[in-house]
């Protein structure tokens, strides 16, 4: 049987973890693809980038501890496209990250270019993959994915929703002092400041979490949540988060190649869907083979559909900004 095979482009701090939580759950072989960034002459002594072997380097390093692990996958770096061709999952990374006092939106320039150039190669070597996106502004980098792969909606999804959660979740399994595993959120909207995580879909081993926290701390779980990415920005001073990050995206790639059909929030094309009309936003979403096979809609109150509305009209905005 033909193992799966996913394509990490951007093997910096992410990219680089997301083949390690690969690696850990033996679920693909892994191609990690960087650009030449080295200063150097091509024939005419002209000067260039020339190629890279960090991310060969990598691999290296991760194929060395498979025996460790138990993994028979294979780990290959390049900055050579045609060693991606035909995966199955392209896990985008590409990109800048956020430095102390920047927000996610600072990125969208630079990152437009980059994302823009990488799905354009995707496309061309992977024409039936899922794509992924992972590089901030995440809604806006998701849009320019799809428009530069031309890929079906269905086949281009971001990450962002796995990790707010996560944040949620984890927050507030400290604050009542049970398992991680114990707590469910729902979290909806762009991932940004003004991302909504919906309280009356939390609950703690089935118990609505209002019954658990009170208004005022669960506000400020909330908060925190919020200004996750920010937290850890803060803390690492060069970068931005990487663990939680990446396994959120790997579990994401694990729904798409085993067929799981989960329920996660991810970045995912609506059109109909909550009256969007055609923007990638946080929702929940079942993840298969397909990629995005459904997009689940929820009710919501007055307060939440308000709170929603605002952090699509933001990713609308953001959107507008980007120069394709
Ligand atoms: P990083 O700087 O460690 O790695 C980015 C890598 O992309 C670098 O190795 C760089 O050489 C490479 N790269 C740049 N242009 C490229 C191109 N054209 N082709 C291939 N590779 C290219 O950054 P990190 O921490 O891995 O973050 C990557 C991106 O993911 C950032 O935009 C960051 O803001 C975003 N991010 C998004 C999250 C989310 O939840 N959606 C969470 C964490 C990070
Ligand atoms: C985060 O939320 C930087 O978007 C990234 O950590």
């Amino acid at each position: 049987m033909r193992r799966a095979k996913i394509s990490i482009i951007g093997a910096g701090n992410v990219g680089a973890t997301c083949a390690h939580w690969i690696l850990t759950q033996e679920l693909a072989d892994v191609v990690l693809v960087d650009i030449p960034q080295f200063p150097g002459k091509d024939k005419d002594g002209k000067d260039i980038m020339v190629d890279n072997t960090m991310p060969a380097g990598k691999a290296l390093d991760l194929y060395e501890s498979s025996p460790i692990c138990g993994c028979d996958c294979k780990f290959i770096g390049t900055s050579d496209y045609s060693h991606t061709a035909d995966s199955d999952v392209v896990i985008v990374t590409a990109g800048i990250p956020r430095k102390p006092g920047m927000s996610r939106d600072d990125l969208i320039a630079t990152n437009t270019k980059i994302v823009g150039e990488v799905a354009e190669k995707v496309a061309k070597y992977s024409p039936n993959a899922v794509m992924i996106v992972v590089s901030n502004p995440l809604d806006a980098m998701v849009y320019v994915a799809w428009k530069k792969s031309g890929f079906p909606t269905n086949r281009v999804v971001g990450q962002a929703g796995v990790l707010d959660t996560a944040r949620y979740r984890a927050f507030l399994a400290e604050e009542i002092g049970c398992s991680v595993e114990d707590v469910q959120a729902l979290l909806l909207g762009g991932h940004g400041d003004d991302m909504v995580p919906l309280a009356r879909y939390t609950f703690a081993g089935g118990i609505p979490i209002t019954q658990l926290v009170k208004p005022e701390r669960l506000e400020q779980i909330i908060q925190r949540t919020r200004d996750g990415g920010a937290e850890i920005v803060k803390l690492l001073r060069t970068g931005s988060a990487y663990y939680a990050p990446a396994a959120a995206t790997v579990q994401m790639a694990e729904a798409i190649i085993k067929d799981k059909k989960r329920i996660l929030p991810c970045a995912a094309y609506c059109e109909k869907e909550y009256g969007i009309g055609g923007y990638f936003v946080g929702v929940p979403a079942v993840l298969g083979t397909n990629g995005v096979e459904k997009v689940i809609e929820i009710e919501l109150d007055d307060n939440e559909r308000k709170a929603f509305e605002t952090s699509v009209q933001h990713v609308k905005d953001l959107v507008a900004s980007v120069k394709l």
